[in-house]
């Protein structure tokens, strides 16, 4: 059922529905139409294109207007045949407080009860101004289960140093990390496939795709893992500002995860940063490894300039609701 495109489930149910909880509230499915910019301003510019062109993959992009003037904009990807992620849900500063956001989330909720749906996810993000607004209200609005998901922090250059465990984990014997520009076609190919099952560039903020924002990469810092030649993972990075890297991305293959192979990789990185690198690194990386997740917390935390960590929020659907 994944990414099936425009004609998926979602696209084809009922487009425009007034609301029960207060008259003049509307609200639509959006689909193709030039008239969508009209809530862009409503969403992150990233997930924008969702509203400009067809959505390449799943999505259901529900908008909330108040006498036909946009109030709110909720957009959700499906990310399996009964799970979903809420990607992005804004109310416009001046209609907030009136129950909008709550109607939007219980609409949105019908819908994809209808598509199938039966857990909802919300990844809100530590960095986020509106972090604990948005944590407050979807745990008002029955998301449980919170889970961390993701590690971001900022650091300075000159303060790699201090830092001592980036010289004294080193990658076990058998290990290298090589430029990731040394990739083959084959190799990049499998990377692909090893990124998302479909061969495809994934959506929204789950995206783990190490091929985007090509124009961003950043040479130095990003690295390939490899054991006798072949690719076990990699550490990807992104030059955000022209003394700002930042890393996206770093991945290693399940099975080699238990030989703490991660932070070594990491550490890599680090030293080619300490030793040519911009002033500033921020790393913004998604993990559900808990070792790393600790390590992180106890090693690096300490020698940053700000750390946080993303939240997922589960709630599970049901017909009663
Ligand atoms: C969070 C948000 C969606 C709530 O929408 P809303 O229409 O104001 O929500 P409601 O009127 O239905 O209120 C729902 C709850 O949120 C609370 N709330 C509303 N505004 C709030 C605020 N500024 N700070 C804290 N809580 C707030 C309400 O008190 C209510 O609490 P309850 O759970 O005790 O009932 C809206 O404030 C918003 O869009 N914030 C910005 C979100 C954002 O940055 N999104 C980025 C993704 S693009």
């Amino acid at each position: 059922m994944l990414y099936s495109g425009a004609s998926g489930r979602v696209m084809n149910m009922e487009n425009e529905r007034q609301s029960g909880s207060g008259a003049g509230l509307q609200f639509r499915v959006l689909k193709e139409d030039y008239f969508n910019i009209i809530y862009m301003g409503l969403t992150f510019p990233s997930l924008r294109p969702i509203l400009k062109n067809p959505p390449a993959h799943e999505c259901l992009a529900l908008a909330a207007a108040w006498d036909n003037v946009p109030v709110g904009l909720a957009i959700t990807r499906i990310t399996s045949d009964d799970s979903a992620e809420l990607l992005s849900i804004f109310i416009d500063p001046k209609s907030r407080g009136r129950g909008i956001g709550s109607a939007l989330i219980s609409e949105n909720e019908r819908i994809l009860l209808g598509a199938g749906v039966r857990k909802i996810e919300v990844n809100i993000s530590g960095g986020h101004r509106n972090f604990e607004m948005l944590k407050n209200f979807v745990s008002g609005r029955g998301f449980g289960d919170m889970k961390s998901s993701m590690v971001m922090g900022k650091f300075q250059r000159d303060r790699i140093h201090e830092m001592k465990w980036v010289d004294r984990y080193t990658l076990p014997p058998g290990f290298e990390a090589t430029a990731w520009a040394g990739q083959s076609e084959a190799e990049r190919d499998q990377i692909i496939a090893e990124s998302t099952p479909q061969g495809q560039e994934p959506v929204g903020s789950a995206a783990a795709w190490p091929y985007s924002e090509p124009e961003l990469h950043e040479p130095l810092t990003s690295l390939l893992l490899r054991k006798e030649g072949k690719i076990m993972g990699w550490i990807v990075c992104h030059r955000i500002q022209p003394e700002l890297i930042r890393y996206t991305h770093l991945y290693v293959k399940e099975e080699f995860q238990q030989f703490g192979l991660l932070i070594p990789l990491f550490a890599q990185a680090l030293q080619l940063h300490r030793e040519s690198g911009p002033e500033r690194g921020i790393f913004a990386i998604r993990q559900t490894n808990d070792g790393f997740m600790n390590f992180f917390r106890k090693r690096l935390a300490p020698h940053l300039t700000s750390f946080s960590e993303s939240l997922v929020f589960t709630k599970q659907l049901s017909e009663k609701e």
